[in-house]
């Protein structure tokens, strides 16, 4: 990779930046769970701008990275007593493998300071990207049950402790 990567935390004007990166990243990631005629609108809801708006509202921050002139990855978490729980972390698959994943969650880090343990939902079938997660240092914690549609997923919970 050429540019140096830059993450920076943005404000409701700039969501639709978040949409947009999700409307490329999540079909590909439930393409084999979910009908091709319905992942787009599903995708759709999920990241709807109203939907992004409102998690921000709710005290949910959302970092973009971009390299060279182009955004390609976006993560969204928030303080919740002494966990930052990592809602939304999706990189676009050209640009994965470069530690970007690993520089947004250490955006989120570094935003909320000290924090004693981070925690994320990571689909249980999407082998790449718990295989990130524990390559950061999570651990397993738990397993439950998710639904996106009609469509039911089983999650991890992951945890991490940080030790602050
Ligand atoms: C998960 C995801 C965000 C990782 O982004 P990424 O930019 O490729 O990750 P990084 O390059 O920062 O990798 C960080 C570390 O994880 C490791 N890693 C990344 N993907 C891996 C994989 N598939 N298998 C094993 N290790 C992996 C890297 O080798 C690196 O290790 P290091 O710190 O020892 O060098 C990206 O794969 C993605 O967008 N996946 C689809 C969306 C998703 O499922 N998001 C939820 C995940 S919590």
């Amino acid at each position: 990779m050429s540019y140096s990567p830059r993450c920076r935390l943005i404000s409701a004007e700039d969501l639709d930046i978040v949409h947009d990166l999700a409307m490329q990243i999540w079909p590909k990631c439930y393409k084999r769970a979910i009908a091709p005629t319905q992942i787009d609108e599903l995708a759709s809801a999920l990241f709807d701008l109203d939907r992004l708006e409102d998690a921000m509202d709710g005290g949910e921050s959302f970092w973009v990275v971009r390299v060279g002139d182009n955004d390609v990855g976006f993560i969204s978490a928030r303080l919740d007593g002494a966990y930052i729980r990592i809602s939304r972390l999706y990189v676009l698959p050209d640009y994965r493998g470069f530690g970007l994943g690993k520089l947004l969650v250490q955006a989120a880090q570094a935003h909320f300071g000290p924090a004693q343990h981070l925690a994320v939902l990571v689909n249980k079938d999407h082998d790449a990207s718990v295989d990130f997660c524990l390559r950061a240092g999570f651990a397993i914690d738990r397993e439950i049950a998710t639904q996106v549609g009609q469509y039911g997923f089983t999650h991890y919970v992951m945890h991490k402790d940080l030790g602050a």
